[in-house]
């Protein structure tokens, strides 16, 4: 495909259907989950999009709907991050299909790429929405979103068809493979010219667009959906959808862009006294080096506060808990390691969870040893077990506190992870 001249994409939202197997009450694009209708979910979910620059509306068509529609969109103005200049609502038609078709028909000449995405699917995720338009852009005419079929499907006998003349039930007529099935979802995204094709050709009321162009016999390509851009149909999904959002409020969203993530974490040990020292000798491990001759601090482990915080900091920077909880007494092979052998590990956690690390920097905070003069070795050997750069610094704390006379270091340290994709 040639690219397409001009990016301009418009979505457009079919929403003027009853919701009949919703049960009685209002048009289901105007019911409501966290107190708001989900048509406004599903505009402000595009309209949040960088790559949605219009929104097209097909309302219930009565007098009625239409102004509830214009109200609902109209409150959106106020959002911050929302600008609504680009939402246009036109009467719906009496099927989902005769809905999109009036719709396309008010979308402007200038735009090439078209989405079309049910009303009822309100909670569909940003990345959902940017994945459709990016397959368009990236050369698929026809895009569409899809999940694997969770259950066993077989398709029904009826009971008239049944030899028996007084079947009671319905009967299996065959197990469907359901590896060869997937779920569809919407945004379905298109060429815009192709859509227009599709609906003007269409000798069939299709439940998707996407079924208008595989009339056409053109090929339709598929991408991963999403869970939660599952479609309100019954009153169950209206439950399922107030529990979306509440885990979503609980759990604030992760910035649309990546930005990098920094972490924070501290160790503190207390040096070994000469009484400690009389029951079995205890040498010093401090950022990942010996230190002969020095007093050691205690602790199960090698008790190294700088390699210790450096694990903190990178646990808390990628949201992974902490030593504790990583390394904890539920986790025993790792009882006794050598700090920088934890600090390799909490590195490859790290790393596992889809996140690259900048750097770790550790403030070592006591009176002795000196750290100054060994600190490209321990700067080294650092970064080789966390696998990027650590930066290794010292303050003393003018005699003040535990570690002013001595009893013990400290150590605070940042990390800065980011995410890969
Ligand atoms: N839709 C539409 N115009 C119609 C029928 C449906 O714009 N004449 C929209 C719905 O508002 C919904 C989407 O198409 O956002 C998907 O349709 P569906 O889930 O079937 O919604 P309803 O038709 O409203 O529900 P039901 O089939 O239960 O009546
Ligand atoms: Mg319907």
């Amino acid at each position: 495909m040639t690219p397409l001249p001009t990016p301009r994409t418009a979505a457009l939202v079919p929403a003027a259907g009853r919701g009949e197997r919703l049960g009685p009450g209002a048009p289901k694009a105007l019911r409501s989950i966290g107190g708001e209708p989900l048509l406004r979910h599903a505009v402000r979910g595009l309209l949040a999009s960088d790559r949605i620059d219009l929104v097209v509306v097909a309302a219930p068509p009565s007098g009625e709907g239409l102004a509830e529609v214009a109200r609902i969109l109209s409150t959106l103005r106020s959002e911050a991050g929302v600008s609504v200049g680009e939402v246009l609502i036109v009467p719906g038609g009496a099927t989902r299909q005769q809905s999109v078709a009036l719709a396309l028909a008010a979308v402007p000449a200038d735009f090439d790429v078209v989405l079309v995405h049910d009303a009822a699917r309100a909670l569909t995720p940003p990345a959902t929405i940017a994945g459709v338009v990016d397959a368009v852009r990236a050369g698929a005419d026809a895009v569409i979103p899809v999940l694997p079929v969770a259950d066993t499907i077989k398709s029904v006998r009826p009971r008239s068809e049944t030899p028996e003349a007084a079947a009671a039930y319905d009967t299996v007529g065959q197990t469907v493979d359901r590896s060869s099935l997937r779920a569809v979802q919407t945004p379905q995204g298109f060429r815009r010219d192709l859509l227009e094709r599709a609906h003007a050709a269409a000798g069939h009321d299709a439940t998707d667009d996407a079924g208008l162009v595989e009339a056409l016999g053109l090929p339709v390509a598929m991408i991963p959906g999403h869970v939660e851009a599952f479609k309100v149909t019954t009153p169950f999904d209206l439950v399922l959808a107030e529990a979306v959002l509440a885990a979503r409020i609980k759990e604030p969203p992760m910035p649309a862009i990546n930005l990098p993530m920094v972490g924070i974490g501290v160790d503190v040990h207390a040096f070994a006294t000469e009484a400690d020292l009389e029951t079995e000798p205890r040498p010093l491990r401090l950022a990942g080096l010996d230190w002969p001759g020095q007093t050691g601090l205690l602790g199960h482990s090698d008790a190294d506060v700088v390699a210790h915080a450096a694990c903190n900091a990178l646990f808390s920077a990628a949201g992974l808990g902490d030593l504790g909880s990583n390394f904890g007494t539920d986790q025993p092979e790792w009882k006794g390691a050598a700090g920088i052998v934890l600090l390799a590990e909490a590195a490859r956690r790290v790393r596992e969870s889809g996140l690259h690390i900048g750097n770790i920097a550790v403030q070592l905070i006591g009176q002795r040893p000196k750290l100054g003069p060994r600190r490209a070795e321990a700067e080294a050997v650092l970064g080789e077990a966390a696998g990027a750069p650590v930066r290794v610094s010292a303050a003393t704390t003018d005699g003040l506190g535990f570690t002013g006379r001595g009893e013990g270091l400290t150590a605070i340290a940042t990390a800065i992870v980011f995410p890969t994709d």
